[in-house]
This record gives structure tokens, C-alpha cells and sequence, in this order.
């Protein structure tokens, strides 16, 4: 695991654009394609608007990316709190990415369904195998440890089997669709992006304080063969003594 840390929320964007970059290049140089879960929330936001700019977007070979989604609101493509909204008004309406390579989860109407349907999706673009292996898997953190919609003491926390679930989320009072951390750690490269101070505390405690994913479900990420980096501001840093071998 990489821990690396940065002066603030805009070189942390800047530097996780660069890596988004340049794991594309590689992936579709190796492979001819970049399969990409997007996370949602905020912080991810300006990463993905600088992708949109010419001094990126012009360095991507968009038609062989494909891009999903860690995880949804139960709320439609076109509302404000929707990650597919967020995602299309910054990143994806910019650039030369084939409508068929964007893959949204519905979030209105039955979420268990919605969960199977996504899951099939997945299925069908990866295969026949065990896990999806996405060559990157971008998530945040929110202040009570949890990533995409895996929050704590939600049932999700326990599937062991499904790439995708309907999530019941307690303090939310709804159903979110979310990757399950199993389906995660199959990725070949996992970023964490967690920028503010009020993060500072749960990020501490993720990293180095004890074993407690029912408590921390950020903690049940923990790649199998790929590589797992946490991009961090210094302000959600504070309490990290970040030792020379986490940070290059
Ligand atoms: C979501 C995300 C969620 C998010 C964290 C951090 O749907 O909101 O999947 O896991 O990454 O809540 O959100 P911020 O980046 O807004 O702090």
C-alpha cells in the first residue's frame, strides 16, 4: 500500500489525474482497453473536470475506455445528488467517450434488481470470470470510515459472493446500489482519494489504528494482486506520520 500525500485538494486532483492518465495510456497500450469504476461525492469532482481539459482529455484514447460506477444514490440520472449526474457533467459530456462505453447505475426503481442488472452488465464486459478485474477502481471516504456505498454495519459488508448489491443504508433511511468489496479488491489498481481536515480522524484511524471494517468498511479494501495508493491532502493527513517508504 501507498500512502501519498499532498499540499492540498488541487495538486492531490492534479496528481490523481496524471495517474488516471497514465494508467489509461499503459492499460490500452497492453491491453486495447481501460475499464474504470468512477467514484462519486465531491472530491473526486476536480479530477475529473481537470480529465476534461485539453491538457488531458487530448492524452486519452477515450473510444477504448469504459467507465462504471463503484456505487449510486437511489435517485435518477438527473438529479443533483446522482454520481452518474456528477460524473456526466464534468468528465463524461467533455469527452469523445462512446455513449455505449458508459455504463450508469440505475438508481430509481427496485434496487435489488437494479443491483442483478448492473451485475449482469458487468459480467457480460468482463466475462466468465470470478471477479471483474477493473484496471482502476477510484473511491473516497467519507468521515465515518465508509467507501462507496459501503457503510458501517451495513449488510453489504458481508457479501461474499455478489459483485453488486441493493445496500440498506440505515442513517440514510435508503437503499443504495453499490460494488461490493470483494468485487473492489479484483482490481488491478485501487486509489483512494480523501482530501479535509474532516476526514482526518477517520483516515487515521483506518490506517493506523486497529482492525475494525464493521466499524471502518475502508478497511475491507485491500486489493488482492493489484495495487492499492491512498491520494491524500495534508490536511486530511495531519495525524499520518507518513514514513519515506509510503511516500515515493
Ligand atoms: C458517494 C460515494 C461515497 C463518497 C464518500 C466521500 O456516493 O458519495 O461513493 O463513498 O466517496 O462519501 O465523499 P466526499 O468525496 O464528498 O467527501
Amino acid at each position: 500500500m501507498e500512502i501519498e500525500v499532498f499540499n492540498d485538494a488541487e495538486e492531490l486532483a492534479h496528481a490523481a489525474a496524471v495517474r488516471f492518465q497514465t494508467l489509461a495510456q499503459s492499460s490500452v497500450a497492453r491491453q486495447d482497453r481501460f475499464s474504470v469504476a468512477l467514484a462519486g461525492g465531491n472530491t473526486p469532482r476536480r479530477v475529473y473536470e481537470l480529465l476534461a481539459t485539453d491538457d488531458f482529455k487530448q492524452q486519452i484514447n477515450w473510444p477504448s475506455v469504459h467507465m462504471f460506477f463503484g456505487d449510486e444514490r437511489s435517485v435518477a440520472h438527473d438529479h443533483p445528488a446522482s454520481n452518474y449526474r456528477m460524473a456526466f457533467e464534468t468528465l463524461l459530456s467533455k469527452v469523445s467517450i462512446p455513449v455505449t462505453n458508459v455504463h450508469p447505475m440505475k438508481g430509481v426503481g427496485d434496487p435489488h434488481a437494479n443491483a442483478r442488472a448492473y451485475e449482469s452488465e458487468l459480467r457480460s464486459f468482463f466475462g466468465g470470470v470470478s471477479w471483474p478485474r477493473f484496471d482502476l477502481v477510484l473511491l473516497g471516504m467519507g468521515e465515518d470510515g465508509h467507501t462507496a456505498s459501503l457503510f458501517p454495519d451495513s449488510p453489504a459488508l458481508n457479501e461474499i459472493h455478489a459483485w453488486v448489491v441493493a445496500n440498506w443504508i440505515e442513517k440514510l433511511g435508503e437503499f443504495r446500489v453499490t460494488l461490493t468489496a470483494p468485487a473492489i479488491n479484483a482490481a488491478t489498481n485501487v486509489i483512494f482519494l480523501v482530501a479535509g481536515e474532516e476526514k482526518t480522524e477517520s483516515l487515521h484511524e483506518i490506517l493506523r489504528g486497529p482492525n475494525q471494517p464493521a466499524h471502518l468498511p475502508a478497511q475491507l479494501i485491500s486489493p488482492k494482486e493489484g495495487s492499492l495508493t491512498w491520494m491524500v491532502d495534508a490536511a486530511a493527513a495531519t495525524r499520518l506520520r507518513v514514513s519515506s517508504s509510503e511516500f515515493p
